[in-house]
């Protein structure tokens, strides 16, 4: 399904010059016939890509880059963060450091913190968020509300999201906010009720943390049947914390992803794989939770599809760097560079249900990076160097 309105649009500049750029060391297309070029050349026009082939043959464009033999790819596609919070909670990440377990309520500390930031000191730091991913070669992104808990701060954190994206998430079901602590029920229908309608409009997704400390398996049902019946797309949170109905819940409901997925059993797997159902595997968090790494391996060699993301929040992973998420992916996870690229481009676009961004064939979103290097596999190789030198939205030469 394609959905051209959904991109990052912190620019929204469009181009109408076309770019030709040469001497491609790496292509990396994501094309069937050929997905690695080398030697490469792609021109970019109208923000799409017009063509690709070899430097030799390469059509004349308005303007020319010389790549200098280094790596080209398509833009990250990071589908899973949360942006939009106020606060920092550093001491919480050097307390698990020292042996503290992660736990899903030091959530309620940034909803507090949240509800009180204006709209202009929420968007600045989501704005600023947005910018440091564009550094580090991320060119959609999805984000989540979930620090509002509220009718009105869910509605706010949407409404605001929506300028930076057009891939938002609906996450009033990311705790039972303090107030609702004696009356759970209640809070469950404040979300698939009246709050789902105030967000709606500016929503993409529908989310749930399906986990222990925050919602059950039937409070999840219940909300995200409410926000199918009212036209989101499902995702959810789910096996964070440990094994549970979740990953099961979610193919059931026929959600688009389910993330986390650290703890899963056979049964999960075996459910995962016959599903349409995208796993988000979210390196970050392992690092900063102290949980252990997913063998993503048992998961690609059973067919599953898997995406690689951010979950940039100030909690749980406060990293928006899809190069450290791939260098982890590599180190701990089990799969190849070229597995793990590919979970941070085509697998996000996957998640999102978008065939127009995550790769560069003819007709794709001019969504590419180049890197400071002759080949992908430098972003694994060379953990925690920026060897991202250029970005293009669009087609536009963002930096
Ligand atoms: O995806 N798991 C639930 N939500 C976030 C964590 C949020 C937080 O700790 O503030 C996550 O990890
Ligand atoms: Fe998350």
């Amino acid at each position: 399904m394609t959905n051209a309105a959904n991109t990052c649009t912190v620019n929204t500049s469009t181009a109408n010059a076309s770019t030709v750029i040469t001497n491609i060391g790496l292509l990396l297309t994501h094309d069937n016939e050929q997905p690695e070029i080398e030697n490469a050349a792609i021109v970019f026009d109208g923000g799409r890509v017009a063509w690709w082939g070899s430097t030799e043959q390469a059509p004349a464009a308005d303007d020319h880059m010389d790549a200098a033999g280094r790596c080209v790819l398509p833009g990250f596609v990071d589908s899973h963060s949360h942006l939009l919070f106020a606060g920092d909670r550093s001491e919480e990440f050097e307390a698990r450091m020292a042996g503290r377990r992660y736990e899903a309520g030091g959530i309620r500390r940034t909803v507090a913190l949240s509800r009180e930031a204006t709209d202009d000191e929420l968007l600045a730091n989501a704005t600023a968020l947005v910018a440091e991913m564009r550094r580090q070669g991320t060119t959609t992104i999805e984000i989540k509300s979930g620090y509002g808990l509220s009718v009105h701060d869910e509605a706010r954190m949407l409404r605001l999201a929506s300028t930076l994206t057009g891939e938002t998430t609906f996450l009033g079901a990311h705790v039972v906010p303090a107030e609702y602590a004696e009356d759970r029920a209640a809070y469950v229908s404040l979300v698939r009720g009246e709050m789902l309608e105030a967000c709606a409009p500016f929503s993409r997704w529908i989310d749930v943390f399906c986990d222990n400390g925050a919602f059950t398996e039937d409070e999840t049902r219940s909300i995200i049947r409410a926000g199918q019946a009212r036209g989101l797309g499902a995702r959810l949170h789910g096996a964070q914390l440990g094994e549970s109905g979740a990953v099961q819940l979610a193919v059931e409901l026929g959600a688009a992803s389910v993330d986390h997925c650290t703890y899963l059993s056979d049964d999960d797997v075996d459910a995962l794989a016959a599903s349409t159902t995208s796993v988000g595997l979210l390196p970050g968090v392992e690092f900063s939770t102290k949980h252990p790494f997913v063998d993503a391996r048992r998961l690609l060699d059973a067919g599953v599809a898997v995406a690689l993301a951010s979950d940039c929040n100030p909690g749980s992973s406060f990293t928006s760097s899809l190069p450290f998420c791939i260098a982890l992916a590599v180190r701990e996870m089990g799969m190849t560079s070229a597995e793990a690229v590919t979970a941070a481009t085509l697998g996000g676009a996957r998640s999102l249900q978008r065939d127009d961004v995550g790769h560069l064939r003819v007709g794709a979103r001019a969504h590419a990076q180049i890197l400071d290097a002759p080949h992908y596999r430098h972003l694994a190789y060379r953990p925690g160097v920026p060897l991202v030198s250029s970005v293009f939205l669009d087609g536009v030469h963002e930096r």
